[in-house]
């Protein structure tokens, strides 16, 4: 079996690292340095799929797997199969479930799944009129991608009118949210048509500081498996199987992971969002929790048909992620990074953004490591990551030192 994934990231690092493990034979587009131990990086421009389509017949391909939204939203998943190529993931007008918050909306209600109250304001005078009506839509979302920038919770309804103003000159409509309140969850599932498979649960940490203090990021760590109530199963009835029948019911079945992003309130388990991918952190500590590799269930997605077998965790993942000074606004790069082969003796070493370098590694994105301990709960796996970080070294070197603390007490 020859899988290519597409992408560059820690996402991707990690669902090559989960694949390889399953026996494949792993190729990246473009890959990176890092990911070298478990896939060949492929040269080339993933958003092209004249590239991605030569590449495959190249080499041989049998699965495709795209990392990032951004390649599902232009359209690479259903190129491939028009070229009978075998892909993981969701064509264009799956994607836009999480392009548009608008149309994630339009679905919720008609699939009847909880979510909160929202209005969406195309001027500054239905802002005003929502505002006077529900002053408890606080929560502002420019429509379209933004990873993971377009969401100002605002503390009132004077911050949320400074806020639309400025998302409504920077994108021409704004959905004003009902604020929501309860611990966050990424629930995860691995869709064919109606049938799918759930990840364990995992949760994000999006704050850059130790606290939840400061700006929200693409995601500082993460934790893998979350407790939650009601449980995962109950949620996932909730909030994943009647959007999947209503996509089916209209002849647009979904294939691929379809992520979402619930807080647990009072009034039950609701959808903040959808995604149409494994979430980066998320996915570098539920492919290593999980007993065995995503491989079977990906290729048997692509193929129409999930195994009939549950995804098991077998241990529990704390992902401490490692970023470049100056992120997320503008990080540095170029910075040599010591430590690497001490830190994996506690912990798995998913590359996110570094570049080889005369004997070792630089840094060259954002978020540059994500360190992964694994251990029979929360808190051994958490030591084992944190473990890890202690041996890493590159200036300015930013991290949080409370993932998991929570779920560890
Ligand atoms: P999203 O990109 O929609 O997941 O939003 C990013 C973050 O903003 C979420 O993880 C929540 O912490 C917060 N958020 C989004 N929508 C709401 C809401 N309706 N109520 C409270 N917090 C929200
Ligand atoms: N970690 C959040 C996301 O991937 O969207």
């Amino acid at each position: 079996m020859r899988v290519l994934v597409l992408g560059r990231g820690g996402r991707e690092h990690a669902l090559a690292w989960s694949l390889h493990r399953g026996g494949a034979e792993v190729f990246a587009l473009p890959g990176s340095d890092g990911m070298q131990d478990v896939a060949e990086p492929v040269a080339g421009d993933a958003a092209d799929p004249g590239q991605v389509i030569e590449a495959v017949r190249r080499l041989g391909i049998d699965l495709v797997v795209p990392g990032p939204e951004e390649l599902l939203v232009l359209g690479v998943a259903e190129t491939l199969r028009a070229e009978n190529i075998a892909v993981f993931g969701p064509d264009r007008r799956g994607a836009q479930i999480e392009a548009s918050k608008a149309y994630a909306k339009t679905l919720l209600r008609a699939a009847g799944i909880e979510t909160a109250a929202a209005s969406l304001c195309r001027d500054f005078g239905e802002v005003e009129q929502t505002l006077a009506m529900h002053p408890e839509r606080t929560v502002l979302k420019a429509d379209g991608l933004a990873a993971g920038k377009g969401v100002i919770v605002a503390e009132d309804a004077a911050g949320a009118r400074r806020a639309a103003r400025r998302l409504l000159q920077q994108h021409g409509t704004v959905l004003l949210e009902e604020r929501l309140r309860g611990p966050e969850v990424s629930l995860i599932a691995l869709c064919a048509g109606r049938d799918y498979a759930l990840l364990p649960t995992a949760r994000d940490h999006k704050r850059l500081l130790t606290g939840d203090a400061g700006p929200n990021t693409g995601g500082m760590g993460a934790i893998c498996p979350v407790p939650i109530t009601p449980d995962a199963e109950v949620c996932a009835e909730r909030t994943i199987a009647p959007l999947l029948h209503l996509l089916a019911e209209r002849g647009t079945p979904f294939q691929g992971a379809l992520y979402a992003g619930l807080i647990l309130t009072e009034r039950g388990p609701m959808v903040l969002e959808y995604n149409v991918r494994f979430g980066d952190p998320e996915a570098q500590v539920i492919l290593p929790a999980l007993e065995e590799s995503i491989l079977p269930w990906l290729e048997g997605a692509a193929h129409g048909a999930l195994p009939n077998r549950q995804l098991v965790a077998s241990s529990a993942a704390v992902g401490v992620v490692m970023a470049a000074e100056g992120y997320p606004e503008a990080p540095n790069t170029g910075a040599a990074i010591d430590g690497l082969a001490n830190a994996a003796k506690h912990a798995l070493v998913f590359h996110s953004g570094t570049k080889r370098r005369e004997n070792g590694f630089e840094t060259a994105g954002g978020r540059v490591l994500c360190l992964v301990g694994r251990g029979d709960d929360i808190l051994s796996a958490r030591t084992a990551a944190y473990d890890a970080v202690a041996c890493v070294q590159f200036p300015g070197a930013l991290w949080r030192d409370d993932i998991g603390i929570d779920a560890a007490r």
